[in-house]
């Protein structure tokens, strides 16, 4: 459904940040160059730094040439760039926020829907969003039918208790309905697909379930360090950055139970029951580990002991899923970058051929690959040419690439954009999913923090994390598998 209607003003705060530069800006860019941003007639950044719109133009240009050089052209641009302007302020000066409104209803001229994107630092949502609406401006008018909605960048909170406060915080000021929360693995096409994929085909969902599947394994693997993020990651560490976030995401796709129609709110509600439904992770069920030379990064303190690695056994106690392990793990500086889900099969009832082969072959699997190699594989059985019963695991398998043709999958970004200036919050986590998230996590992270806690392991950059995160799996007699790697 579009309900960008009427002319729209995009406003965002924080707006001389990178994710402004590097990531919301393209994607705007790339929905106007197809044609996709109608109405939306004025982007509008608010910040300290103090530019003018032809300043703040030049500084945007540089960031689509760099992230989104296939699209760029300069006439597009010079079009889109019309539609942005800056305006400074300070977030806590309760004037800016008049300032600001004087100088949109002045840019609008007319009524206006207006979509405010909180880029900043998460300590200034709630002050934000307050000041917006003591000025009037988060409050929609029914009279000419215009909206006002919110989207709040992560980390929404540090852990329950945080997010529960912002949560209330922000419901002063605006409905759950206006509030889309950001998480940039939900925006990924290959995540959405996760849905089309069980729901639009009848052969994969009768099997979806603990009668047939053994294991579920979710990887979020990454290459890089924290880099020049030290500041930020050693106070979060890999459970907040990615597994509150991320990784429960993909978990709930994976898991969720078919909702009744393809709405936010059908879809919302089934994430949150699997959320809901996890069983308090055993510390035994926990991997957590830092690599090496960690601690000797620009911003870290030489005694942390915040995890740059984490493995977790997951249980979700209800019907479909009781008894079977999800392994869920993400680090940094590991050996490949990639995010995939493998759902791994049980073994036959009954092997009648002889000649098995390895120990593990006649396990099938399903990989659904996020990223980097976008696309989604079937590993079966099938026997080997001219042998008597030799077999070996072959592949089925969908890439993106071949059936859809070089044409690079759009950021997350883009549709993330899209769909909230849309009115669509499907791709948006609710408030009780994001509690319900945090309720999960946050008894590991305090037990972290709190003397006494769980031994935090070191790994070898380079590698696929500590030899613990193995014998999690082995003790079930399962181990990690790299389907889109082995299979890309
Ligand atoms: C972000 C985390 O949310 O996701 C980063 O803060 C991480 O630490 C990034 O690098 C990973 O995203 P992607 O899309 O590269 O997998």
């Amino acid at each position: 459904m579009n309900s960008q209607t009427k002319p729209t003003s995009f406003v965002i705060f924080g707006a001389s940040g990178d994710l402004t530069w590097r990531k919301l800006i393209p994607a705007l860019y790339n929905n106007y160059k197809k044609g996709r941003l109608e109405n939306c007639t004025n982007i509008i950044g608010f910040a300290r730094r103090s530019y003018n719109n032809e300043t703040f133009r030049e500084h945007l240009k540089s960031g689509v040439e760099e992230f989104s050089p296939e699209s760029f052209d300069n006439d597009t641009w010079d079009q889109f760039a019309k539609k942005l302007y800056y305006k400074s302020g300070l977030f806590d000066n309760p004037d800016a926020y008049s300032d600001l409104k004087t100088f949109l209803q002045k840019l609008e001229g007319q009524q206006a829907n207006r979509l405010y994107y909180l880029a900043t630092a998460p300590k200034f949502y709630a002050m934000i969003s307050g000041y917006l609406a003591d000025e009037g401006m988060a409050k929609e008018d029914q009279s000419n039918n215009s909206w006002r909605r919110i989207i709040i960048e992560k980390p929404f909170g540090r852990d329950l208790s945080s997010a529960q406060e912002l949560n209330q915080a922000i419901h002063k000021a605006f409905n759950e309905s206006q509030v889309y929360r950001i998480d940039h693995y939900l925006g990924k096409e290959t995540s959405q697909n996760i849905l089309f994929f069980r729901f639009a085909n009848t052969i994969f969902e009768p099997v979806w379930n603990r009668r047939y599947i053994s294991n579920v394994q979710i990887t979020v693997a990454e290459t890089v360090d924290v880099g020049r993020r030290a500041g930020y990651y050693d106070s979060a560490g890999v459970l907040r950055d990615m597994f509150q976030n991320h990784l429960f995401q993909l978990l709930s796709l994976v898991a969720m139970e078919s909702p009744s129609i393809f709405n936010a709110t059908a879809i919302r509600n089934e994430k949150v029951k699997v959320l809901q439904s996890v069983r308090p992770i055993l510390r035994e069920d926990t991997v957590l580990a830092q690599y090496e030379g960690y601690k000797e990064s620009d911003g870290v303190s030489p005694e942390s002991n915040t995890p740059t690695y984490a493995a977790l056994k997951v249980f979700i106690d209800n019907w479909r899923w009781k008894g079977v392990p999800f392994y869920l793990r993400s680090g940094k500086a590991l050996k490949r970058k990639t995010s995939e889900i493998i759902i791994e099969f049980q073994s036959p009832p009954h092997m009648i051929f002889e000649a098995a082969g390895p120990v593990d072959c006649s396990q099938n699997f399903l990989s659904l690959c996020i990223q980097p190699d976008e696309g989604i594989h079937l590993r079966f059985e099938a026997k080997v040419p001219d042998t008597d019963q030799e077999m070996r695991s072959v592949d089925m398998d969908f890439h993106y690439r071949s059936s859809f043709g070089d044409k690079t999958l759009p950021e997350a970004y883009e549709r993330l954009l899209l769909e909230a200036l849309n009115g669509n919050a499907s791709l948006f986590t609710r408030s009780d999913g994001i509690e319900a998230s945090w309720q999960i996590i946050d008894p590991i992270i305090k037990s972290i923090e709190s003397p006494g806690g769980p031994k935090i392991v070191s790994y070898s950059r380079g590698t696929w994390g500590p030899d613990e995160a193995d014998h999690l799996l082995l003790k079930n007699g399962n181990h990690w598998r790299l389907g889109c790697i082995d299979f890309s």
